[in-house]
């Protein structure tokens, strides 16, 4: 039997966590969870109640009504990943809007919404074998995590990457206006007061601007392996 181990996969915006973190789940057969997705169906249900918006913005309402918010995953056999639900209501879609973007930094750095959403991720991940992706996985949520991944590429290229895939989706949007946006996030994510986005001591920083999907993966599975190996069964 091998030892299951927590891989903990923090970075920028639009660096390609997901996908990489979702295959490396699947290949091992481990629980994926995607925690922007949180921080995003947060976003969206004050957006929907009318706590954020435009020109307002009602910290203390969010706060006062966080205990509503009810998160859960269903894994979706056709997608190949699981899907978040807001309250019963599959909101896979609805959250990766830009409009969502543009706030969801700005909730994230509230520390009530930070306090729920780790307790959530941390019950989640307290058997091992998980593979959970974030800004602050390797240094808050799990900081004795066996394997620290810290994924990074050029602002240009992770904004062409979510470009594409926001254009792909038959959304309107334009180049320099998600260019902007995943700088934003950069600045709003490692600048924040509590549990800022920065690579924990101990994990390993790769930068993919240059790599090609299989061969990040590759790199990465000789990275769990190499950890599987020296992690003895009962730690
Ligand atoms: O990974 P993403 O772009 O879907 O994340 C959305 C936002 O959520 C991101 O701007 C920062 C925040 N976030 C966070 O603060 N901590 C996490 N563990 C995950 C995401």
């Amino acid at each position: 039997m091998q030892q299951k181990i927590t891989i903990a996969i923090d970075g920028f915006s639009s660096t390609g966590k997901s996908t990489i973190a979702r295959k490396l789940a699947k290949e091992l057969g481990y629980i994926y969870v995607d925690t922007g997705a949180m921080y995003r169906a947060v976003t969206l249900f004050a957006i929907e109640k009318g706590f954020v918006g435009d020109d307002f913005y009602d910290e203390k309402k969010l706060v006062s009504n966080l205990s509503q918010i009810k998160l859960h995953f269903v894994f979706n056999n056709d997608l190949g990943f699981a899907e978040i639900y807001l309250n019963n209501d599959n909101v896979e879609k609805d959250i990766r809007t830009l409009y969502v973007s543009n706030f969801v930094s700005k909730i994230a750095t509230i520390k009530e919404v930070r306090e729920k959403l780790v307790e959530i991720q941390q019950e989640m991940g307290k058997d091992k074998g998980i593979v959970m992706d974030g800004r602050d996985i390797g240094t808050v949520v799990f900081p004795d995590a066996e394997l620290k991944i810290f994924l990074t590429a050029s602002p240009e290229i992770r904004a062409k990457r979510r470009y594409d895939e926001l254009i792909d989706r038959g959304d309107k949007v334009l180049f320099e206006e998600v260019l902007k946006n995943v700088t934003h996030r950069d600045f709003i994510d490692s600048s924040r007061e509590i549990s800022p986005l920065k690579k924990a001591k101990d994990a390993i920083e790769l930068d993919n601007s240059e790599m090609g999907l299989e061969e990040q993966f590759d790199t990465i599975l000789s990275y769990v392996n190499n950890t599987i190996e020296k992690t003895p069964l009962d730690s």
